[in-house]
């Protein structure tokens, strides 16, 4: 097991398989990143329920892919996922409060070129912690997760051009506009522009140390 530190405030706790590739969660091959008041893991079938809750709701569903519609629905897409394994062209991740197990979220990163060095992520949290700062320790995680240990290089993220909160969001943990896709999302039968974000390994490491740098040092 290794601990890898980020800030003060945040230490993901990974657990490496034997291959040294990943990391494992009790389940499978899967990464547990541990922060400070946020576990994220593997998706489980019994999250089902509760992001059938969350992610369902209009405010959450606005600007992505039609999440299932039921319970039924997810449970059938998290077993599809599971069943997919270490073959995965996608890491699906649930966000979870450190001392529940309720999935609150997801964050999910999906191969575009061969051992994911380039991907692109996406992800959506339940309304009620919007602005608590649980998605960017969460995507702080994964992040780190993505750069340093699935060897991601440039890391994509596409928002529609309506979707003020996501897009900010993304710049908050440093994505940086490239451009408008014109017309690249089909919504409710309507074609949203959507912009282009991405965030390269380079910025994400001199921005981490830019982070570790601003931090107040300890006075003893
Ligand atoms: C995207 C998401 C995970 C972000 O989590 P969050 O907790 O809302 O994010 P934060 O509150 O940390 O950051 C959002 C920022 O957008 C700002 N914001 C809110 N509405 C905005 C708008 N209409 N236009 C621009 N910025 C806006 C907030 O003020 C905040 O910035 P600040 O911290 O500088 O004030 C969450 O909003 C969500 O699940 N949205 C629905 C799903 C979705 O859109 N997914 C993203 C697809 S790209």
């Amino acid at each position: 097991m290794e601990r890898v530190r980020f800030t003060r405030e945040m230490e993901a706790t990974i657990h490496r398989t034997s291959s040294g590739t990943g990391t494992t969660d009790r389940r499978g091959e899967h990464p547990v990143l541990v922060g400070s008041r946020v576990t994220v893991r593997a998706l489980h079938a019994s999250d089902a329920a509760s992001l059938a809750v969350h992610l369902t709701a209009p405010e959450v569903a606005r600007f992505i892919a039609a999440p299932p519609a039921t319970v039924e629905g997810f449970e059938r897409f998290i077993r599809r996922k599971s069943l997919q394994g270490t073959d995965a062209k996608t890491v699906w991740f649930a966000i979870t409060l450190n001392g529940t197990d309720s999935a609150i979220g997801i964050i999910q990163i999906r191969e575009l070129e061969p051992r994911f060095q380039v991907a692109e992520w996406g992800f959506a949290l339940a309304s009620a912690f919007w602005g608590t700062g649980v998605f960017m320790e969460a995507a702080s995680l994964v992040l780190e997760f993505a750069f340093e240990q699935l060897g991601v290089h440039r890391l994509e993220a596409r928002a529609a051009v309506r979707n003020g909160r996501g897009g900010r969001a993304l710049q908050k943990v440093g994505a940086v506009q490239e451009g408008v896709l014109r017309k690249a999302f089909l919504k409710d039968g309507r074609y949203l522009d959507q912009v282009m974000y991405s965030i390269v390994a380079e910025d994400w490491r001199a921005s981490r140390e830019t982070r570790r740098m601003a931090e107040p040092s300890v006075i003893h």
